[in-house]
C-alpha cells in the first residue's frame, strides 16, 4: 500500500484531488465510489473548482456512494443523499441518473441490496473509491466484527460511531441506529483506492488498518489485500505508524 504524509488537511486534499483528476481524465465515462464523512469535503471543494475551471468533466461519469442511513429520507439534512447534493452534485454536470446512492427508506433490503450490487455490476464496476475511516476502523458502515467476505447490507451500528457522529445531529438520540453499506468485498473489488484521514482520533484506526492483522476487528485492514491502494494521512493520523 502507499502511503502519503500530507502536511495538512488542504495538502491532503489537494493530492488526494489531483489523483481523482487524473483518473477522470483519462477516463471520462469513470465509474466513482464517493464518501461521505466531513473528511472529504476538501477533495469535493477541488472537483467543484476543478469543473468550473474546464478542467474535468463528469458528464460521462457514473457515481455510487458507500452508505446511507436507515430511516432518513433523501430531503433529510443528515441523510447521505442530501451530503453528496449539498457537497459535489448540485456543482458539477453528472446526469441525475447515474448518481448511485443507497435508499435508507426500503421494505425489503434482502432485494434492494442486491438491486444495488448489481447496478455497480451493469456499470462495469467501480474505477476508482475514496473512502475516509471511522475512529473503530470501520469503512463506510463496515463495523467491526463484519466479515471481511460482505456485500451491500444493513447492519447496526456501533456506539463508538454513533458517538462519533452524534455532532451532526440535534442530539445522540437522533443518530440512526443502522444503516445500508456496500461491503468489505464490494469495496475490495474496486479497482483503484484512496482514503483519507485526519487527526490523532484516527491513529489508532490508521495504525491498525496499516499495520496490524487483517481481520474483521478493523475492516480497513482489509485493504492490506488490495493491489492500489493509498492512504493520504496528516500527521496526526499517521503518528502511530511504525514501520517506514
Ligand atoms: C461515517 C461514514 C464513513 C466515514 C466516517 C468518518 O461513519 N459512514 O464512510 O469514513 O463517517 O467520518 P469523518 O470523515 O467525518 O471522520
Amino acid at each position: 500500500m502507499n502511503v502519503v504524509i500530507c502536511d495538512d488537511y488542504q495538502h491532503m486534499s489537494q493530492l488526494a484531488a489531483g489523483e481523482f483528476i487524473e483518473c477522470l481524465q483519462a477516463k471520462p465515462s469513470a465509474v466513482l465510489g464517493l464518501a461521505t464523512g466531513s473528511t472529504p469535503i476538501g477533495v469535493y471543494t477541488h472537483l467543484i473548482d476543478q469543473f468550473k475551471s474546464g478542467s474535468i468533466s463528469f458528464a460521462e461519469a457514473t457515481s455510487f456512494n458507500l452508505d446511507e442511513y436507515i430511516g432518513l429520507y433523501r430531503d433529510h439534512p443528515q441523510s447521505y443523499y442530501y451530503f453528496m447534493h449539498q457537497q459535489l452534485f448540485n456543482h458539477v454536470d453528472l446526469p441525475g441518473q447515474r448518481i448511485f446512492v443507497p435508499s435508507g427508506v426500503e421494505n425489503d433490503y434482502g432485494q434492494y441490496c442486491q438491486w444495488y450490487e448489481d447496478r455497480i455490476a451493469e456499470a462495469g464496476g467501480i474505477d476508482l473509491q475514496i473512502l475516509g475511516i471511522g475512529s473503530d476502523g470501520h469503512i463506510a458502515f463496515n463495523e467491526p466484527g463484519t466479515v471481511l467476505g460482505s456485500r451491500t447490507h444493513v447492519t447496526e451500528l456501533d456506539q463508538q460511531t454513533i458517538d462519533d457522529n452524534a455532532r451532526f445531529f440535534a442530539s445522540k438520540a437522533d443518530v440512526p441506529r443502522r444503516a445500508i453499506t456496500m461491503g468489505v468485498a464490494t469495496i475490495l473489488e474496486a479497482r483503484k483506492i484512496m482514503l483519507l484521514a485526519t487527526g490523532e482520533n484516527k491513529a489508532v484506526a490508521i495504525r491498525d488498518a496499516l499495520e496490524g492483522p487483517v481481520g474483521s476487528e478493523c475492516t480497513a485492514s482489509a485493504l492490506q489485500q488490495h493491489p492500489d491502494v493509498t492512504f493520504y494521512l496528516d500527521a496526526a493520523a499517521a503518528s502511530l505508524l511504525t514501520k517506514e
